[in-house]
């Protein structure tokens, strides 16, 4: 079965539009996890940004403390931030790269241009127990640099097929450096998950890509939360993956 990570940063993108800077307020983001997982969630995903635009320190710590899903804590490779992973022992991290200026994550990391320091990064959690993903263009590169830095995962990013998605040919193209990224990733031994921009309408045709494992899905479905509430937003997502063939 196809699993799904909920990414709750929106959540408390809402808190912290009043809230900026207390240490409380409403939507309360490991509420909204809790929530999640029991309309059917697999994993919580939740970035913990260096400018703490969303999620803050003290969600990671509560979410750690009261989820029963895995936690998957995504992550630029900086020092403030590694320790901090290092300390609360995330079940895995998924290194992305982060421009303070991004409205999101924009592209996927440059796996290739900085080899040694993800491998690094990959050596450190690992002597910590916690599992490394790397999300990455669907760019055969970026797929055989992760291969050599000992990550177990890498999350393929999903955004250009979906920003693509309403012009035929541009989505084809998108969907098919999916399936040779994905099929070249498991050859490698690696451990494929995917993300970014997914919604109840682009996530069929996903189903086209092989040996996915997890899909981590955020922004559409708190969207769709405010209108229907979050656990029928997620069960209109799970039943978009269901069927899904690996
Ligand atoms: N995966 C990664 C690595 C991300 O950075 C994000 C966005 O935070 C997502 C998945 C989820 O993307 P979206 O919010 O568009 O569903």
């Amino acid at each position: 079965m196809l699993k799904l990570g909920v990414n709750i940063d929106h959540v408390a993108t809402l808190r912290e539009a009043r809230y900026r800077g207390m240490n409380h307020g409403e939507p309360d983001p490991v509420e909204a996890a809790l929530i999640a997982e029991e309309a059917g969630a697999t994993g919580i995903t939740a970035h913990l940004r260096e400018d703490r635009r969303h999620i803050v320190d003290r969600d990671i710590r509560r979410l750690r403390d009261s989820i029963r899903t895995p936690l998957n804590l995504e992550m630029a490779i900086v020092p403030e931030i590694i320790e901090i992973a290092l300390a609360v022992k995330p079940y895995i991290v998924c290194l992305v790269p982060e421009k303070r200026t991004e409205v999101t994550t924009e592209g996927g990391l440059d796996v290739v241009g900085s080899e040694v320091l993800i491998r690094e990064t990959c050596t450190r959690m690992r002597d910590a127990g916690i599992r490394v993903s790397l999300f990455i263009d669907p760019d055969p590169r970026q797929v055989e640099a992760s291969a050599r830095t000992g990550a177990e995962f890498i999350e393929l990013h999903t955004g250009a097929y979906a920003e693509a998605f309403d012009q035929k040919r541009e989505r084809n193209v998108e969907i098919e450096r999916l399936v040779a990224a994905s099929k070249l990733a498991h050859g490698l031994g690696l451990n494929v998950n995917a993300g970014h921009g997914l919604n109840v309408r682009n996530l069929p045709l996903i189903h086209v890509v092989p040996h996915l494992i997890e899909l981590n899905i955020g922004h559409s479905i708190i969207s769709r939360a405010v209108f229907v509430g979050l656990p029928t937003a997620i069960r209109e997502i799970l039943a978009a993956m269901a069927g899904y063939k690996g």
